[in-house]
């Protein structure tokens, strides 16, 4: 089972950025905290944080075209971009949507997800424990889906 886990803007500076909000853990930190998770579950784990909206259009079919998994912490484009929602869409690529913080307790720009109506399920509110519950949860749908191919 093949999982990306897509990281977009500003989750480079994690550790520094408003720490209040999202904790002293960086990026590299959850890396390896999903990394040690996927290792048990026999998981293969690509990770990658991008800026660019195109960049993680791109990563999100390419994920799709392989047939696996995406774990998707898009940042503030969570909020705003129809083109992540249609790269989701129009991949066909299971997605669970992630946040560290607890988006529904803050400003009300950050309730609506453009991403939550195409993907399987949102997960946040639990910092970096976000990714590995997302982890666990792509891993399930995979599996399950795996299942139902059979003949
Ligand atoms: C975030 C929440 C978003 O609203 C925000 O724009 C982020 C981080 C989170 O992980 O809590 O960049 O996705």
């Amino acid at each position: 089972i093949n999982v990306h886990v897509l990281n977009g803007p500003n989750l480079n500076l994690l550790g520094r950025r408003e720490p209040e909000v999202y904790g002293r853990h960086t990026l590299p930190d959850i890396e390896r905290m999903v990394r040690e998770r996927a290792e048990a579950l026999n998981v293969s784990v690509t990770f990658r944080q991008s800026n660019h909206e195109g960049h993680l259009v791109d990563w999100i079919q390419e994920a799709g075209a392989q047939g696996a998994g995406v774990v998707l912490n898009a940042g503030a484009y969570t909020h705003t971009s129809i083109a992540l929602r249609d790269a989701i869409s129009g991949s066909a690529t299971p997605t669970v949507e992630v946040h560290l913080s607890n988006v529904h307790a803050r400003e009300g720009f950050r309730h609506r997800s453009l991403i939550a109506p195409v993907s399987v399920g949102v997960i946040c509110g639990f910092g970096p424990r976000s990714y590995v519950l997302g982890l666990e949860a792509i891993h399930r749908v995979l599996i399950e889906r795996a299942q139902q191919a059979k003949p």
